[in-house]
């Protein structure tokens, strides 16, 4: 007999054909009715057992968690929400769980709880909708770039540059930690080391990803980055992962255009192919929404806000105009934010998510940031002030992507490292590319999880990622 899912099962017209279905229970009622989940879908199959037709030490098995196989016929259900139960002729059980012992009981748990139990989480509702639709987002990326003529790069993870300043890194070293070898002066011996030299987790596949578009023309990555920031946030994460595409010949309005575009596609794409969970959580989320002040409730439910993100084009806008904005908004004027708002000082999330949720109500494209606190790679505008960054802010998450028009020249962009004290024997390869036929060329960075929480309505990067890494959190 073929092998189906639960999913599969769920959409044949039922015609007394024999059936299989494995997976764990979620409930059994009335001795009767067993609901089980194989994780294919957001829904259950029940399975009618007549009890007396089967050995009591058998069914005394079918608890909550436990792993069981039926084996019956499949026909038109009784019950109200389901077109097919399976009647059942054998059950098989292949593990059992103790219903006093397992953690995950038939009622509903806090996110906080289950956090503590992320070895087992995968098997709730909330959990199987985040990671497939995290799963269906992922394929989507692959998809979008794949029929565009983009070709994905494995940058690498273990790198030698930390040119890129974007946030503290991991080392990575072979050293004995007990002795570490010693030069003369005192400090680490790092010839000694396993590459010869000091070595970390990368933050970013972007320097690497600008090399192979100024060969292969378009190119993403799509690989793990690791930031060490002590910033125990709902919105940052130790490992994470990121998509950075890198586009050749293209300047900052080519990489906004290709930045929404792809956004939207990707939303769009979720609606398309995950509408099962999306209710599912949309559901979810109007619930936990009714618990909680009215200030903090969604001002759109989730499936609303995912089209309307979709369909709607997002507000351009430099950094100067919203600081602008900001200044003369009410927040600002009553000295309700937190941190100061003045040109050339970073926005804070609290200033984004007024431009974003009060005064534009819809996504943003923030462009021209104040070179002072951007990167150095970042194309230094005319104005010899600002650079041609972009980053997008999304309702609920703030930043989602953060990226830019390279620096192409030469000379500009050995100043900009000397101004900002990298070594250009540390980046001497990327300097090279400038060297050697050199062009625009621009990209951006979109963090996954960011992308997950938006689409899925979670609060907690926590949540969207399957065993989350953060500061003093390395369990599973
Ligand atoms: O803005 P970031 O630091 O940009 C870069 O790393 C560039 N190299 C990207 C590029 O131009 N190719 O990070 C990009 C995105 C952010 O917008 C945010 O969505 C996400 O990565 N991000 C994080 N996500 C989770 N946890 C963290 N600690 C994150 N830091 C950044
Ligand atoms: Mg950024």
């Amino acid at each position: 007999m073929e092998r189906l899912t639960i999913k599969e099962l769920l959409a044949l017209e039922p015609a007394g054909q024999s059936v299989e279905a494995r997976g764990w229970v979620r409930t059994f009622r009335s001795k009767r009715f067993i609901a089980m989940s194989d994780g294919s879908t957001i829904h259950t199959i029940q399975a009618v057992v007549d009890f007396e037709k089967f050995d009591e030490s058998v069914l005394r098995s079918v608890t909550t968690g436990a792993a069981v196989e039926v084996k019956g016929t499949l026909v038109p259900s009784q019950g109200a929400g389901q077109n097919v139960e399976i009647q059942v002729d054998e059950v098989v059980i292949h593990g059992t769980s103790s219903p006093d012992e397992y953690p995950l009981q038939p009622k509903k748990h806090s996110l906080e709880f289950l956090r503590e139990k992320a070895h087992l989480r995968m098997r709730t509702n909330t959990f199987g909708a985040v990671f497939r639709v995290r799963h269906a987002l992922s394929y989507a990326i692959h998809h979008y770039f794949h029929e565009r003529g983009f070709f994905n790069i494995h940058s690498p993870i273990i790198t030698g540059s930390d040119a890129e300043g974007a946030g503290e890194m991991f080392r990575v070293t072979t050293l004995d930690l007990e002795n570490v070898p010693k030069t003369e002066d005192g400090t680490v011996d790092v010839a000694q080391d396993f590459f010869g030299k000091e070595t970390k987790l990368t933050v970013s596949g972007q320097l690497e990803a600008e090399l192979a578009a100024l060969g292969l023309g378009k190119v993403y990555t799509f690989g793990p980055t690791f930031r060490a920031e002590n910033s125990n946030t709902s919105r940052h994460l130790a490992e994470f992962w990121m998509i950075e595409p890198e586009v050749a010949f293209a300047d900052l309005k080519d990489n906004m255009d290709l930045v929404e575009d792809f956004l939207q596609y990707l939303v769009r794409f979720a609606l398309d192919h995950c509408a099962d969970d999306l209710a599912f959580l949309a559901r979810r989320e109007a619930d936990e929404d009714k618990a909680k002040p009215a200030a903090e409730r969604q001002a759109m439910p989730l499936i609303d806000r995912l089209k309307f993100v979709s369909q709607n084009g997002f507000e351009r806008l430099t950094y100067t105009e919203a600081i602008d904005i900001l200044r003369n908004s009410k927040p600002f004027k009553k000295k309700k934010f937190k941190f100061p708002v003045e040109w050339g000082k970073d926005l804070q999330s609290e200033h984004e998510r007024y431009l974003v949720e009060k005064h534009f109500e819809k996504p943003v494209i923030l462009t021209d940031y104040p070179a002072s606190f951007k990167a150095f790679y970042m194309r230094l505008n005319d104005d010899a002030k600002t650079v041609a960054a972009m980053d997008v802010l999304f309702p609920g998450v703030g930043e989602i992507t953060g990226g830019s028009q390279r620096e192409e020249r030469l000379d500009v962009l050995q100043r900009r490292c000397k101004e900002m004290n990298i070594p250009e024997e540390h980046v001497w390869w990327y300097l090279e590319t400038r060297k050697f036929g050199t062009c625009k060329h621009a990209g951006f960075g979109l963090g996954f999880e960011r992308l997950v929480m938006f689409v899925t309505g979670m609060t907690n990067i926590r949540d969207v990622i399957p065993f989350p890494r953060a500061p003093l959190n390395c369990e599973f």
